[in-house]
């Protein structure tokens, strides 16, 4: 039996918290999808930690942590972030695996991100320039290097190869960055990953979900950045919604039961890319300031703006959400009036759904208005204690969105976090 948790917005809903809560629940936390594009926070023993690969069940010692094929792999921030676990006495080598079908970031991966964004200048996507859109390129190109391969004695020779043939499209950029200091780093994490415990990943996850065991699947970034769903072309450049878990895990659709699905209270944004209920004023720069809204892999100032129910009905519709989790609710607690996006008005006419091409329509958001609950919910436990104004909020959201809100978190500790 698999359980999914994902993000319904433009990522960091706060994921990497709800996995970490959620984790103790289950046999094994699988990551399906994306790569070190992603950062999932959360604490340990109080202190803040950031997750860009490895699933945030790994500092539970008795879960199983999978990264799964779907995962594009760069081995130099593997190593690192496993020297961080292994600071809090984590054995990776116990409970992490690798599929071997997970595909590989290579140096000029990131070099070519930056190259395309570069050439793109003011229509850049703003990607995070991890490699992800090029490595995910040479998958489906049939191009690419695998985790297995590094098995194999003919594994620099392929890597030379793919070099090459980069090496030509980055002289076509004009790019001429120097990568050898990556490349010495790249080559001593190749040999740190051949210690991992690297496994055939769709026998692995099945044969242990047929042995009876609980599977939670954990999601990168948010629906909103699904390579055929989100806001194309501002998206990433994997299949983010739980269609993703299929293929990025090797296991079967009637295998999964829940779907939580997990939003922000409001909404926010790191990169380029349409996003109509943002706020270009103060409302929206105390967002960011209360909510500490500056991304957790490039510490890029995040946009914000009113929670957006046309875009979170899509996500929920696409994804098959049995549960919302809303989390950063506490970051509303001193607004005097909240606004939630229930149409769009697009050339006069007002819709419910997401246009085709939602950043060359001129979408006027229309809103319903609530009165703020202005007191501190982040001591609160009990839903009863909820006060009337957020319970208010949050029931027309399950009306509208017709998935019910069945946590709230109402702060970044694992602790806090009320279930409804
Ligand atoms: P992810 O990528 O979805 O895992 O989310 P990020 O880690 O990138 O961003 C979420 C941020 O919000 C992190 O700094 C979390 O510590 C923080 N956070 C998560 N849940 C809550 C919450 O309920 N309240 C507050 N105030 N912060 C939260
Ligand atoms: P988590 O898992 C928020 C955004 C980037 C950019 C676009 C493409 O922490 O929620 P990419 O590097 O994939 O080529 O960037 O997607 N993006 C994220 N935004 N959270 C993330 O991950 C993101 N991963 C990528 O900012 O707009
Ligand atoms: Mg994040």
């Amino acid at each position: 039996m698999v359980d999914v948790i994902l993000g319904l917005q433009w990522g960091d809903e706060g994921k990497g918290k709800i996995v970490d809560y959620f984790a103790p629940q289950y046999d094994i936390i699988a990551r399906f999808q994306g790569g070190p594009n992603a950062g999932h926070t959360l604490y340990v023993e109080d202190k803040k930690v950031v997750l860009h690969q490895i699933p945030s069940g790994i500092f539970h010692q008795n879960t199983i942590n999978i990264i799964g094929n779907g995962v594009v792999l760069d081995p130099v921030t593997l190593k690192r972030e496993c020297e961080l676990v292994a600071s809090f006495g984590i054995d990776v080598k116990k409970n992490l695996f690798i599929a071997q079908r997970t595909n590989l970031i290579v140096p000029t991966h990131r070099a070519l991100d930056r190259a395309s964004e570069m050439q793109k200048g003011e229509s850049k996507i703003g990607s995070t320039l991890k490699g992800i859109g090029p490595s995910y390129m040479d998958k489906t190109g049939r191009n690419a290097l695998r985790l297995g391969d590094i098995m194999s004695k003919s594994f620099t020779t392929q890597y030379i190869k793919l070099r090459l043939k980069h090496q030509k499209l980055l002289d076509n950029f004009h790019f001429i960055d120097d990568i050898s200091d990556w490349e010495e780093e790249f080559f001593e994490a190749v040999d740190f990953l051949r210690t991992l415990n690297i496994v055939n990943g769709e026998y692995f996850i099945n044969e242990e979900i047929n042995n009876g065991k609980k599977v939670l699947a954990e999601g990168a970034q948010g629906s909103m950045l699904d390579i055929d769903f989100g806001t194309f072309p501002f998206v990433t450049s994997s299949n983010t919604i739980s269609a993703g878990v299929c293929t990025g895990l090797g296991i079967a659709p009637q295998k999964i039961n829940e779907v939580l699905g997990v939003t922000k209270a409001y909404c926010t944004r790191v990169g380029g890319g349409p996003f109509p209920t943002e706020l270009n004023n103060e409302t929206g720069e105390a967002l960011r300031k209360i909510g500490n809204e500056f991304g957790a892999t490039t510490g890029r100032p995040r946009r914000c703006g009113w929670i957006d129910l046309v875009a979170l009905k899509y996500t929920v519709m696409l994804n098959g959400v049995t549960k919302i989790v809303m989390t950063k609710a506490d970051v509303l607690d001193s607004f005097q009036d909240l606004n939630v996006c229930t149409a769009y008005t697009i050339k006069g006419e007002q819709t419910d759904k997401i246009p085709f091409q939602l950043m060359q329509t001129d979408v006027i958001p229309e809103y319903k208005h609530f009165t703020g609950w202005n007191c501190d919910t982040t001591g609160l436990i009990k839903k009863e204690n909820l006060p009337d104004a957020m319970q208010q909020y949050v029931s027309f959201i399950n009306q509208y969105i017709k998935a019910p809100v069945s946590y709230i978190s109402n702060g970044p500790q694992r602790e806090q976090i009320i279930k409804i």
